[in-house]
């Protein structure tokens, strides 16, 4: 059985989340303290396990440091560097609810907040774009993050630009193009597991 969604009762906000893009052209226009408090706010509005609020914000618009953080980023996320903002996010596993069966919910909280950080960033006109793609020991260095916090993403923050001549022609490609999904029945299931997974190939982003 499949899904099908009314879009007739969609509320306001499923379009705002459609609407967020992982995009790469970025302005280097500053983006306003006050805007980033925003951010940070609706951040730490996200649930957590036992409302422990795992999650450890850490918002760079210092152009010196801002470019030593951008320098420790592989040359594929060189679409980074006019963000006059980037917020890191650190955790440590025993911030947060530690269960059986490797229920560590570190990681999930922090998911939620950056999500919640996205959303409110898409509705302000802002990209807030998360990466993997950094060397962490050199970060963590950079920002004075203690050895045992994990660094579990960057997320690239600024506004739109329209010029797209500074992206690759794959990275362009993907700015215009449509958004890639899986058909929702490949990982959404009515009452019972109906899944037949393959891990992803692992690639550099
Ligand atoms: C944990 C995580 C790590 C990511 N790392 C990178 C990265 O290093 N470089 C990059 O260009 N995009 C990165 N992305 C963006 C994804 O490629 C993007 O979200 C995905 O292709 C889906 O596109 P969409 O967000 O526009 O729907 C990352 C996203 C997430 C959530």
């Amino acid at each position: 059985m499949g899904f099908s969604i009314r879009r007739k009762f969609m509320s306001r906000l499923l379009p705002s989340i459609e609407r967020r893009r992982a995009k790469r052209a970025l302005c280097e226009e500053p983006v306003r303290r006050g805007t980033v408090e925003t951010l940070l706010q609706a951040a730490h509005v996200a649930p957590s396990c036992f409302n422990n609020q795992p999650w450890r914000l850490i918002a760079i618009d210092d152009p010196e440091i801002l470019t030593k953080v951008k320098a420790a980023m592989p040359g594929g996320n060189y679409w980074t560097r006019p963000a006059p903002l980037i917020v890191a996010v650190a955790s440590r596993r025993d911030l947060d609810c530690t269960l059986a069966d490797r229920r560590d919910y570190f990681l999930f909280g922090c998911g939620m907040a950056i999500g919640n950080l996205m959303i409110q960033a898409t509705e302000m006109g802002l990209i807030a774009h998360p990466i993997a793609g950094y060397n962490p020991v050199a970060v963590k260095e950079i920002l004075g993050i203690p050895e045992d916090y994990t660094l579990i993403t960057l997320v690239i923050i600024g506004h739109p630009s329209e010029d797209l001549s500074g992206l690759s022609d794959a990275h362009r490609a993907i700015e215009l193009g449509p958004r890639d999904r899986k058909p929702l029945e490949s990982v959404a299931a009515w009452n019972r597991f109906a899944f037949d997974d393959e891990p992803p190939p692992q690639k550099a982003d």
